[in-house]
């Protein structure tokens, strides 16, 4: 609940701050990468409410996925960008790049040797731009889609809709991925 609130907010004030120069750019990837996971999140939990088998909200994500990450992409200053990669991704359009690669294999293995940073945000440098890497935790609502014993109704629709799919088997406490926000160098 607290999260969805906190969502609203940053959803409306948005638009009013299209130019964000009030912020530091530490400030703003770490601004944009909670307004896609607020978004996603709160939408996917109403929808997981509603029907907690998963299979409207599998329905619902497989529509509704890239058009949310569009719309809040829409609401961020030109030089800033948002998205979700993983080592594994369901969706081909979310694979990662190299520098993507290399900073989630790092980010896999603190997990593994439980180094107390695993879930804290990277600030990574490209030669254009700066990244902020948010690493993704399964929780176990992820399970009912990205876990080990889907459902035969909601693995249907995953290989019906996903011909690259290989986003399953991830077990409580993986790291399945990441958002990123990118800010290009001004
Ligand atoms: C109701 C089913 C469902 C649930 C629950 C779910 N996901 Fe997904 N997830 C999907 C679908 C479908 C996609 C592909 C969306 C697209 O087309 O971009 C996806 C994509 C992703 C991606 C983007 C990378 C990729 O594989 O394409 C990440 C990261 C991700 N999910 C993490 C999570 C996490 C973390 C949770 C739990 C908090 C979660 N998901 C819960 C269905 C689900």
């Amino acid at each position: 609940m607290k999260l969805q609130l906190v969502m609203a907010s940053l959803l409306c004030t948005a638009s009013i701050y299209a130019s964000p120069t009030h912020l530091n750019e530490t400030q703003e990837g770490i601004k944009y990468i909670k307004m896609l996971g607020g978004s996603l999140k709160s939408q996917l939990k109403a929808q997981l409410q509603a029907d907690p088998s998963g299979f409207s909200a599998i329905g619902f994500c497989t529509a509704k996925a890239q058009l949310i990450t569009n719309e809040v992409n829409a609401q961020l200053p030109d030089h800033a960008k948002v998205r979700r990669t993983s080592l594994r991704t369901r969706n081909s359009i979310n694979k990662p790049d190299i520098k993507d690669i290399e900073v989630m294999k790092e980010i896999e293995d603190s997990i593994k040797n439980k180094t107390a940073t695993a879930t804290m945000i990277r600030k990574v440098n490209t030669k254009e731009t700066t990244r902020y890497y948010k690493p993704l935790i399964v929780e176990a609502a992820c399970l009912k889609c990205h876990g080990e014993n889907i459902s035969p109704e909601i693995q249907a629709l995953i290989q019906e809709s996903y011909p690259d799919e290989n986003a399953s088997h991830y077990t409580l406490g993986a790291f399945r991925g990441v958002i990123v926000s990118e800010i290009k160098k001004r």
